[in-house]
C-alpha cells in the first residue's frame, strides 16, 4: 500500500472483494472495447456524492497497475475532488489549460502509481459547461486519447447541470455509479435518459457503497446493464 493516498483503499489490498470488484471492471472495459474504441471513458451519477471521483480514481489505479498509460482527469469544475485524492495542489489544472490554453505538460501531475497520470480541475471557473464544451476541450482530449492507452474523467451529477451531458458527447463511454439503498430508482432513471437524449454510450453500471454484511463495512459491486449485460439482475436498479 502507499500511505500517500489514504483514500485510494484499491491500494491496500490486492486480495480485497474490491480489488476483485475493480478488476472485474477493467475487464469488463476491455471486453466492451471489442468492437468499437474505448479510451475515453466517463464517470458520472444522477445525484452528488454517489462515489464518482471514489470508483474513477481507484479505476485508474487498477488500470494502470496492470500496465497500460493512463490519464485521469477532473473535469468537475463545480466540485472537483480528484486533487485531494492524489494530495495534489490544484493551482493549475483543467479550467487553465482550457481558459488560458496552456500546453497539458504544464498540467500533468505524476503519481506515485507508475503508468498514471492526473491532470486536476485548476480553479473553479465561473462558466464551466461551456469551457467544457469547447473546441479546445474536445481537441485536448482527442489529443491525449492518441498519447495515452486509456482516458479516465470525472464528471458533476447528471441530473443537476449540464456538464456530464456535454462530456458525454465527447467521450468514447460513460460509466454510470449508483448508490446501493440511496439513488431512487426515479432519479437513476432520469439520469439514464438523459444520457441517452444526448447519445451517450452507456458502458455500464458501478453499483457502489454494497453494504458488505459480514464486516459491517462497504464494498464495490460493478455489473453490466448495458447490451451485454440486459439479462442480468441489474433491472432491478435501472
Ligand atoms: N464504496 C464506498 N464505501 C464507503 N465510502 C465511500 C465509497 N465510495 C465513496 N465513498 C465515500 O462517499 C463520499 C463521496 O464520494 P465521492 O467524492 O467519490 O463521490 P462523488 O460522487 O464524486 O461526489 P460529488 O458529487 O461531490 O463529486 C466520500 O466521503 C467517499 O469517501
Ligand atoms: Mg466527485
Amino acid at each position: 500500500m502507499d500511505e500517500r493516498y489514504p483514500e485510494l483503499f484499491l491500494m491496500d489490498d490486492p486480495k480485497s472483494v474490491v480489488s476483485e470488484a475493480f478488476r472485474m471492471l477493467r475487464t469488463n472495459l476491455q471486453f466492451a472495447s471489442v468492437d468499437r474504441p474505448l479510451k475515453k471513458i466517463m464517470v458520472t451519477s444522477s445525484v452528488p456524492q454517489e462515489g464518482k471521483s471514489t470508483v474513477i480514481a481507484n479505476l485508474a489505479i487498477c488500470i494502470a497497475s496492470a500496465g497500460s498509460k493512463v490519464l485521469l482527469v477532473d473535469a468537475d469544475l463545480r466540485r472537483p475532488n480528484i486533487y485531494k485524492l492524489f494530495l495534489l495542489e490544484n493551482y493549475k489544472g483543467l479550467s487553465n489549460l482550457l481558459a488560458e490554453n496552456l500546453p497539458k505538460d504544464a498540467v500533468i501531475n505524476k503519481t506515485k502509481v507508475e503508468n498514471l497520470h492526473v491532470i486536476t480541475s485548476g480553479p473553479v471557473p465561473p462558466n464551466p459547461a461551456e469551457i467544457l464544451g469547447s473546441a479546445r476541450m474536445k481537441n485536448f482530449l482527442d489529443q491525449v486519447a492518441s498519447e495515452y492507452d486509456m482516458v479516465l474523467i470525472d464528471a458533476p451529477p447528471v441530473n443537476s447541470v449540464a456538464d456530464a451531458s456535454i462530456l458525454s458527447s465527447l467521450v468514447d463511454g460513460v460509466i454510470l455509479v449508483v448508490e446501493a439503498g440511496s439513488t431512487e430508482r426515479e432519479a437513476a432513471i432520469v439520469a439514464k435518459q438523459q444520457l441517452e437524449k444526448v447519445n451517450a454510450r452507456i458502458l455500464g453500471v458501478v453499483l457502489n457503497k454494497v453494504k458488505q454484511e459480514k464486516s459491517g463495512g462497504y464494498y464495490y459491486y460493478y455489473y453490466y446493464y448495458g447490451e451485454e449485460g440486459k439479462k442480468r439482475k441489474k433491472k432491478k436498479i435501472i
